[in-house]
Formats: C-alpha cells, sequence, structure tokens
C-alpha cells in the first residue's frame, strides 16, 4: 500500500486511473487536513509553504479532471485555508493585468492610431466604454457552474486567497447555470457612498478604526481572515472581464459582459458600444458629468476593443493589454505649504527628493510626502532645460498644489509665489550622497543625480537587499524589508549582502542560535525562516538576473536573458567577452553627444554616425568582443544601455565579488522551455520583406508568445526564414546557409490555432 501510494504521487493528474484518482485524492485529504490542523492549532507544521501549495494544487488538478470524486471534505471545500501571513495564495490561471492611461482626449487617438498600425489596418474600430470603478478587482473562478475559488488581484501572477470572504458577497453568484465548464470571472469589489458613510459611523459608534474612503474599506473588508466581519460589511462587486474560460463567452467584448449579465452577475449599466473617438469622448463626459450622483467612485472610463477575435491578435505587453485603456478623469487637487525637501537614496543610488508637506486632504486620503522627482523639476525644469510651472521653482515654505492621479504617488503641480516667504532661498541639491557621503554624479542626459557609493553606500546596499528578496525576485517568506532593515549591519548576525542570506543557518548554528532569543523570532519561526531560504537556493536563471538588481535589468529583460543564454556561466562568459566593446561604447556615446551640442551651437544639423563609426573602428574592437556584444543587444528587450550596464556593473571588483560569493550558495536552474507544443518553440526565426496580414511587432509578439526566439539577421542559428514580397539579401543568404524559407501563409499555417 505505502509503494502504491509512493507511486502515485509522482503521476500527473492525467496519468491516473479512476481508482488512482480516488485514492490520491483520499490521501491529499488526509494530509492536508492535518496539515491545516497543525498550522492552525499551533503544533509545529510539518509542510513547508510551498509544499503545502503544491499538494493544494495538485488536489485540486485532480479534482478537475476527476469532477465526480471530489470529496465532501475535500480540501477545497475548506476555503481560506490559510498559509502563513494570512491567506493562502493563488497562482492565477490566466495573469490579471493593469491597464494603460490615457489622460487627454490626444491619448485617446494616440491609442486608437497605435491599433490600428499594430493590425495594420485603417478606419473606425469599435470600443466598449464603461465606468472604471474604484475599488479593487477580484477574480471568481466557478468550476461545473459551482464557485470554487476567489482570489484577489496581488502581484498579478499570485493573489490571496479570499473565497470564504467572496462567498458573503450577496452580488456574487455561488452557483451559475449554463457557464462553461471552467469560467473565471472578474471584476471590482467596491463599496457605495452610503453604506461606506453608515460604516464610518458604525466604527465611530464602536470605537473602531475609520477608513479613509471606500476603496480603502472595500479592499480592509474583504481582506479580512475572519469571514464574518467581512459579512458584516456592505460590498458590491461589477463583472467587466474573464480570465480562464473552457469555451468563449462571445464574439464581442459587450456580448460577453450580456452573457456575464444574464449569468447572475452585476454588470455596469452605463456600458456601451461606440464607433468613433467621438462617441468615445462624448460617452466619457457623460459619465464624468454624471460622476457625483452615481453613488460609487469611479476614477475614470475604460475603452476596450469589441471584437473579441482583435483583442487575441492584439494580445498584452508585459503588464497590460494592447485592447484596452483607461481614460482617467482630472486628479483632485489641493494646496498646503511645503515644510521641507529631503534626499532619499535607492536602490540604483538615485537621489530623489522627497516633499515633507503640511498634511492635507486630497481626494479622501490625507497626503504628507510628495516625490518632486530630480532636481531639475525642482528648480522648474524639464529634463530638456524647457520650463515647467512656467519656470517657478520649489522653495521650503512655499504653498504648494498638491495631487493625486490614481493610486500614485501625489506630485505637487504648481505654486503660488504670492505666498513665497521673503527668506525663502532656492533649494541646493546636495552633491555628495547625504548617506555615505560619495560624490553624487549626474550623467549626460539624465536628469537623475546618483550616488557613486556603489555597494560601499549603506542606502544602496540595503535598498538593493530590499529588492533582492522582494516577490518577483527572490521572495523569501518571512524575510522581508522589515527584516532586512533589522539585519542589515547587524553586529552579530549580519545580511550585508545577498550571500549573507544563505549562510544566515550557519553563522547562527555558529553562534548557537542565538536567532531564535530575539526579539520577534521564536523557535518555530526561526525554524521556518530557515526553511524559506533553504526553499530558494535554488532559482531559474531569469529571476535570479532580475534580483541583482542591476540597473535598467527588469523582469522581462531577465527572462529574454536566460532564455538567450540559458547559463549563468553562458551570459557571464560574454558579458565579460563584450567588456571592451562595452568601454568602446561608452566613449562612442561621449563623442557623440560632445559632437551633437557643437553641431547645434553651430547651427547645422548634428551628423553623428561617422563619430560613432569613428570610435567603433579605430583602432577596431577586437573582432571576439564586438560580436560578444552584438549578441546581447540582439536579445529582445536588450538594448545598449542595459547591455553596458551588465558589463560595468560585472567588471566592479567589488560587485563581482559580491555576485560570485552569492552564486557559490546557489543552483540556478534553465528557464522552462517555453510552450514546448508549438512547433516553433525553441527556434530562432527571422522576418524579412513586407508582411501583408500583420505587422512586423504583432508577428514578432506572437512568434516570441510561441516560444520562438526572433533575430534581426540570418546567420547560422536561424531555423526559419519567414520572407514576404520584396524579400532579399537575406532571402539569398538563407538559401545559401541551407535554411527553410517559408512565405506569410505558409507561417499562418503553421502556428493556426495556437
Ligand atoms: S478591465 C486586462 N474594466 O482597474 C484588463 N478594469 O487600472 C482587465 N478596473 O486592475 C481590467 N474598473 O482593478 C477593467 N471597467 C473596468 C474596470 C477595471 C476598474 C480596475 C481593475 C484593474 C485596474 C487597472
Amino acid at each position: 500500500m505505502a509503494d502504491q501510494s509512493s507511486d502515485l504521487e509522482h503521476k500527473t493528474p492525467d496519468q491516473l486511473t479512476q481508482s488512482e484518482a480516488q485514492a490520491e485524492l483520499a490521501r491529499l485529504s488526509d494530509v492536508l487536513t492535518r496539515a491545516n490542523r497543525a498550522y492552525h492549532g499551533e503544533d509545529a507544521p510539518f509542510l513547508s509553504d510551498a509544499d503545502y501549495d503544491r499538494l493544494r494544487r495538485r488536489n485540486s488538478a485532480i479534482e478537475e479532471r476527476f469532477p465526480e470524486f471530489k470529496r465532501e471534505d475535500s480540501p477545497s471545500r475548506q476555503v481560506g485555508a490559510a498559509a502563513a501571513d494570512g491567506f493562502g495564495k493563488v497562482t492565477h490561471a490566466v495573469r490579471m493585468l493593469s491597464l494603460s492611461n490615457a489622460f487627454e482626449d490626444a491619448d485617446v487617438q494616440g491609442f486608437a492610431d497605435q491599433i490600428n498600425s499594430y493590425l495594420n489596418r485603417t478606419g473606425p474600430l469599435e470600443f466598449t466604454a464603461e465606468p472604471k470603478i474604484d475599488g479593487l478587482s477580484l477574480s471568481l473562478r466557478y468550476v461545473d457552474g459551482q464557485l470554487v475559488q476567489a482570489a484577489t488581484r496581488g502581484d498579478g501572477e499570485i493573489g490571496e486567497n479570499v473565497t470564504a470572504n467572496a462567498l458573503t458577497i450577496d452580488d456574487i453568484p455561488q452557483r451559475l447555470t449554463g457557464a462553461p465548464e471552467v469560467l473565471e470571472v472578474r471584476g471590482e469589489v467596491y463599496m457605495s457612498h452610503d453604506d461606506f458613510a453608515r460604516l464610518n459611523q458604525r466604527q465611530q459608534d464602536t470605537g473602531g478604526k475609520l477608513f479613509a474612503n471606500p476603496r480603502n474599506a472595500a479592499a480592509g473588508s474583504l481582506r479580512q481572515l475572519d469571514a464574518a466581519v467581512t459579512r458584516s460589511r456592505p460590498l458590491r462587486f461589477f463583472a467587466y472581464a474573464w480570465g480562464e474560460t473552457s469555451a468563449p463567452l462571445a464574439e464581442t467584448q459587450a456580448g460577453a459582459i450580456e452573457r456575464l449579465g444574464s449569468l447572475g452577475f452585476q454588470t455596469n449599466p452605463l456600458t456601451t458600444v461606440c464607433r468613433s473617438i467621438d462617441d468615445l469622448l462624448a460617452h466619457y463626459r457623460m459619465i464624468e458629468q454624471r460622476r457625483a450622483s452615481l453613488g460609487y467612485d469611479i476614477d475614470g472610463v475604460v475603452y476596450k476593443v469589441n471584437d473579441l477575435a482583435l483583442q487575441r491578435r492584439l494580445g498584452f505587453r508585459s503588464t497590460t493589454p494592447r485592447w484596452a485603456i483607461a481614460h482617467k478623469f482630472p486628479a483632485e487637487l489641493a494646496w498646503t505649504r511645503l515644510e521641507g525637501i529631503d534626499i532619499q537614496v535607492g536602490r540604483t543610488g538615485a537621489l530623489s527628493p522627497v516633499a515633507r508637506l503640511m498634511p492635507v486632504t486630497v481626494g479622501g486620503v490625507v497626503v504628507s510626502n510628495a516625490t518632486l522627482h530630480n532636481e531639475d523639476y525642482i528648480a522648474g525644469r524639464d529634463s530638456n532645460g524647457a520650463p515647467i510651472r512656467d519656470g517657478k521653482d520649489i522653495r521650503v515654505g512655499d504653498w504648494v498644489q498638491v495631487y493625486r492621479a490614481g493610486d500614485v504617488i501625489p506630485k505637487i503641480a504648481d505654486v503660488d509665489l504670492s505666498k513665497r516667504p521673503d527668506d525663502a532661498t532656492a533649494f541646493a541639491f546636495p552633491t555628495l550622497c547625504p548617506e555615505c557621503g560619495s560624490e553624487a554624479h549626474r550623467e549626460d542626459g539624465d536628469s537623475v543625480r546618483r550616488c557613486s557609493g556603489g555597494l560601499v553606500c549603506p542606502a544602496q546596499a540595503v535598498e538593493r537587499l530590499k529588492h533582492f528578496v522582494s516577490r518577483g525576485a527572490f521572495d523569501i517568506e518571512g524575510l522581508g524589508a522589515k527584516q532586512i532593515e533589522m539585519f542589515f549591519g547587524d553586529p552579530t548576525l549580519p545580511i550585508n549582502e545577498p550571500a549573507d542570506i544563505f549562510t544566515l543557518a550557519r553563522r547562527d548554528q555558529a553562534n548557537l542560535g542565538k536567532l531564535q532569543n530575539r526579539d520577534g523570532f521564536g523557535d518555530k519561526s526561526v525554524k521556518k525562516l530557515f526553511e524559506a531560504i533553504e526553499n530558494k537556493r535554488t532559482i531559474g536563471l531569469g529571476r535570479f538576473l532580475f534580483a541583482l538588481g542591476i540597473r535598467h535589468l527588469g523582469e522581462v529583460a531577465g527572462t529574454n536573458l536566460a532564455r538567450h543564454f540559458m547559463s549563468w556561466t553562458a551570459l557571464l562568459t560574454t558579458v565579460d567577452r563584450a567588456h571592451e566593446a562595452g568601454k568602446r561604447y561608452l566613449l562612442a556615446e561621449e563623442a557623440v553627444i560632445a559632437k551633437r551640442a557643437a553641431d547645434l551651437s553651430a547651427g547645422q544639423r548634428p551628423k553623428l554616425q561617422a563619430v560613432r563609426d569613428k570610435i567603433w573602428s579605430d583602432p577596431p574592437v577586437p573582432a571576439d568582443s564586438r560580436a560578444a556584444w552584438d549578441d546581447l543587444v540582439a536579445v529582445n528587450g536588450v538594448g545598449a544601455v542595459l547591455a553596458l550596464s551588465l558589463v560595468t556593473t560585472l567588471a566592479h571588483p567589488q560587485e563581482r565579488a559580491v555576485i560570485e560569493r552569492l552564486v557559490a550558495e546557489l543552483t540556478i536552474l534553465p528557464p522552462e522551455a517555453q510552450a514546448t507544443d508549438s512547433p516553433v518553440a525553441g527556434k530562432t526565426v527571422v522576418f524579412t520583406g513586407t508582411l501583408e496580414k500583420m505587422t512586423r511587432a504583432e508577428a514578432k509578439a506572437r512568434a516570441e508568445a510561441l516560444g520562438a526566439k526572433v533575430a534581426g539577421s540570418v546567420s547560422a542559428k536561424t531555423d526559419l526564414l519567414i520572407a514576404g514580397p520584396g524579400a532579399g539579401s537575406k532571402a539569398t543568404k538563407a538559401q545559401e546557409l541551407g535554411i527553410k524559407v517559408i512565405d506569410e501563409d505558409d507561417w499562418l499555417g503553421l502556428i493556426e490555432g495556437l
């Protein structure tokens, strides 16, 4: 029996027979129930959070495959079985994205133009327009018509399991009839103005916490560990989108919303189909006029391409869809006094000025800080030296106008010079880092002043560590920004660089395990922390690269570099080889900037290409180094700026040593193969000539989504050339190299239905 069950554990849900599935569901129910009890009953938990999540996911996957064997005592019915910090975590089957913003009418036209140019079409497009509800988004998963899970957005990939709480909301149906087998309905949880006022009154009467605005009240009420508290809060829900569906809801956005309505969801009555930009703008103004009398908060109007086939073609950028945009209402404004300017030093050494304000309420939220961006901004200039705020600078003691746009950090819109105190002096931006005293420089063309101290600067070191442990990076449970602040510079058990995290347990042991006697740490929490750290000793290359906190290296670039180089060693070798070329690139950029300035002041059009070419070729950069550089900048999303940042960071002895000490502690895994069932996965493809059915951008995005690498030029590494009419030298070269050449229709046939 023991043997059989351990065998079962290694089978995927698809490999299980019916009786095996039943046995496995019984085992999982038993293990997970005991794990819950052990965890909540304050016993020593016997499963790590990762294992717990893995078993829960396995349980759900088997249930999805064999719904008839779902048990009455199934762990998936025990909603809200909480992981460490309160709620269980849920990995969204389809990522929950945000929206890009339009602020002016012209941005809306720009949005439509971009869509047409991406699709290589002209003429009017159909859009839906609907209010943008100011609440928090929620994803509701229905399987066979039964609500099985509700999850908050979280970071878009992983949210919190709030099923028990969602079940208390009247607007959320628990059962659907006539829905696709799997349906994830997405929408906004919000609170009406009346309900908000009554709730705050009740809170005041009972000495509870007052909420600043309906949005905060809705968020605070949904994220309650005790579902009974959520039940007592008047939450509502509008459905406006969907995630995974086993069958399409409709052919149009409007049709899908109507379908959601007929399934029993509340959908917003101000949703309309518009056939022109003028229509969209008219609907926007109508909604804006009715804003105050709607009875709930909205902060703009969302436009979505109506045709779902076009939505699919348009697809997504890294965090937003190309087919939708939020047209925001103008921000709310308030006047207050600027009491001081502090300088904060960030992860990349940027000196960021922060306005300390006399607290003031802006759009229902008390604001006491605002960003001042950089020294030019304070001085009243933009990055090109052109005046902003009519050239008015900002001084301590000034009356300033503050605004908030959406969730973003408050900003300063204007200064009232008539109220400026006589003794106010222009702000002198520091040229030394306030944290470590190193010189702070401005690079040509950069409006930001940066501390040159690198990891010598404690502010940079600590911010890098915080980034290192953050969600998209190593994401170590129990080791967040707060703990980093605590361990940084600690006299007995410091975490001063990433490698220190992975030697923490060893050092604590050598220290006779003193950590568990510290404030905030007990026997159990220390054990959990060390376990969480151990769990992350193995990490994917993309995440690892992002975690390093190298300037300009974001999540997308990390993933793309990982897919291209497949191993840390391969990447490092190329970066080292590219060093010479990188140095030369820097020289070339400096020469170009000087030449541009000289040409412009002589009243000539700048002639830059020759300058650049000369520096590259005189004396020639060694071919090997040039090839390595070209290899780097050919990676999708990696430009010369990031390549240079990689080259310089890894050539810096101290940075290099820090990274090498870290690498010695880790196992870095190659990225998982992408979309392996696609015939182009892992293949390098090149497009050339004119494409008639799609634009280059669309072709490239589509190919990449299917796991192909898209290169700009044909080489021995190319697997496939897609040649449209007018293909020239690339097609010839491909033929010489014996590379397969197909036309656009062949290509579409190849990827059809994927
Ligand atoms: S559509 C793929 N429609 O706004 C895009 N979002 O800023 C899915 N929101 O995360 C979102 N009202 O929480 C959409 N009518 C509406 C919305 C709406 C509010 C929120 C949503 C989203 C955020 C993006």
